[in-house]
């Protein structure tokens, strides 16, 4: 049994933590934010993750897993200190690393006997090497201890299925003895036959970020190409299909619709981007990707005034959905609040509704119009934007929906629905590159 400690309890460093304990490991998640330990003590999950709860509490209870706000101790008592702070976007799109380089000192401060330092930080590369830096700084030249760079590719909403069952486990080390440690660690991957990557640490840095520009060059690569569907009378659910089918493609990330946003891809583009000015390379299809993004949110609003005769002031807008995705309650960039935002410069109002993220949306805009569900927030509405493709949205009761609006205009931003669906329910209906092909 390793002995962990894992510093940062937000979705990554929670999850994390509780699925290392799930392996068979003793885990420690400790957090600056004393209020966050105070509620997981008392079995409260500070974030929606579906399965979460059930997952720490069963861990607590086999006595595996613990919360803690003393650092010291814990430092003390754990063989593996795992890194898992944030990274927010900084001042010039590059990574904030200030939370990172904090807590290097704080461990060097306290180290004490052999420790591996692992990072699951999303961290420019060159950064696990200041970091090593900054603790041996602090705990002086005798001081003992491994560097291991461990990206996490988690997704918000499947988090735990994406720990436990990963694509690919990514580990830069350069010492056998911290190798060893992580294969303790995550033994059961190496049981199931996990793929899991021995690299050096600066590829394991670059194949987190490059990993996710991709993901976001293949976003915005649909997105431009719905567009020019729109124009010229092709429909892109049809060309998204037809490409996906050729396996040097693939079908995933190619679904049109108001980009991508999140606590990730937005932060980790830009980051990339500053990592590529520093060192006087283009990176211009990443930039270009970033740029074809920002477009995004305010074409819906853009496609509600086409559908609206042109003028949307003094209008009430439907809002459905405001988490940056389904099955989160993260608002980080969500295109939901761009919209809001955009919807109000252009005079027109919103009413809003999320199964599980209209509290963290309201920090964000604290005059947020909530409704309490969802037809509630279409009733009387002037029209509908559909921003998240939650599962309760696809289901929507269209005839409700025509029956609930005042005028019956709907932009749906996931393309979840079509125009033959819509019409026959009496909609007028706007989506990201599909056309209705068999009305011609
Ligand atoms: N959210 C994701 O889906 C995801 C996926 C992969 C990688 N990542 C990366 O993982 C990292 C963490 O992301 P997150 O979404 O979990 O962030 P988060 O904001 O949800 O959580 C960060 C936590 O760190 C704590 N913290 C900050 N400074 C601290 C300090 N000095 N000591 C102890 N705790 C401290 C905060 O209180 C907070 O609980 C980021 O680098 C992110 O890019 C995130």
């Amino acid at each position: 049994m390793t002995s962990i400690m894992v510093i940062g309890t937000g979705y990554v460093g929670l999850v994390s933590g509780a699925c290392m304990a799930d392996f068979g490991n003793r885990v420690i998640c400790y957090d600056i934010d004393k209020e966050k330990i105070a509620a997981l003590e008392r079995g409260v999950i500070p974030f929606y993750e579906p399965g979460l709860a059930e997952l720490v509490e069963r861990n607590r209870a086999a006595g595996r897993l613990s919360f803690s706000t003393d650092l010291v101790a814990c430092i003390a008592d754990s063989m593996v200190i795992f890194i898992a702070v944030g990274t927010p976007e900084g001042q010039g799109g590059e990574a904030d690393l200030s939370a990172v380089f904090g807590v290097a000192g704080e461990i060097g401060r306290h180290l004490d006997g052999y420790h591996v330092v692992v990072q699951k930080s999303t961290v420019p590369v060159g950064t696990n090497r200041r970091v090593a830096a900054i603790i041996r700084e602090a705990a002086g030249p005798e001081a003992r201890f491994d560097m291991v760079s461990n990206p996490e590719f988690m997704r918000e909403g499947s988090a735990i299925g994406d720990f436990l069952r990963p694509n690919r486990v990514i580990m830069g080390v350069e010492s056998e003895r911290a190798r060893e440690l992580m294969r303790e660690i995550y033994r059961p991957l190496f049981l199931n036959e996990t793929p899991i990557l021995f690299t050096g640490i600066e590829s394991a840095e670059m194949i987190k970020y490059a990993s996710n520009a991709f993901l976001a060059v293949k976003i915005s690569y649909i997105n431009e190409i719905a567009e020019l569907c729109e124009r010229m009378g092709a429909d892109v659910q049809v060309v998204a299909r037809g490409m996906g089918l050729d396996g040097r493609i693939g079908a995933k990330f190619l679904h049109a619709g108001a980009g991508f946003g999140g606590s990730c891809f937005p932060k980790d583009t830009k980051a990339l981007v500053t990592m590529a000015d520093e060192q006087a390379v283009a990176m211009g299809v990443v930039r270009a990707a970033i740029a074809a993004n920002e477009r995004q949110p305010e074409r819906a609003v853009e496609k509600l005034a086409a559908l609206a005769g042109g003028d949307i002031a003094g209008m009430r807008v439907a809002v459905l959905g405001l988490s940056f995705k389904p099955n989160t309650d993260d608002v980080r960039e969500a295109a939901s609040l761009k919209i809001i935002r955009r919807l109000r410069e252009k005079g027109a109002r919103e009413r809003a509704f999320d199964p599980v993220a209209g509290a963290n949306a309201r920090r964000v805009l604290p005059d947020l119009d909530l409704a309490p569900g969802t037809y509630e927030c279409l009733d009387g509405a002037d029209a509908l934007i559909i921003v998240t493709e939650w599962n309760e949205f696809r289901v929507l009761d269209l005839q409700r929906v025509a029956a609930l609006l005042k005028r019956p205009l709907v932009v749906d931003c996931r393309n979840i629905f079509n125009a033959r669906i819509m019409a026959d329910a009496g909609l007028r209906y706007a989506s990201y590159g599909q056309v209705d092909e068999e009305a011609r």
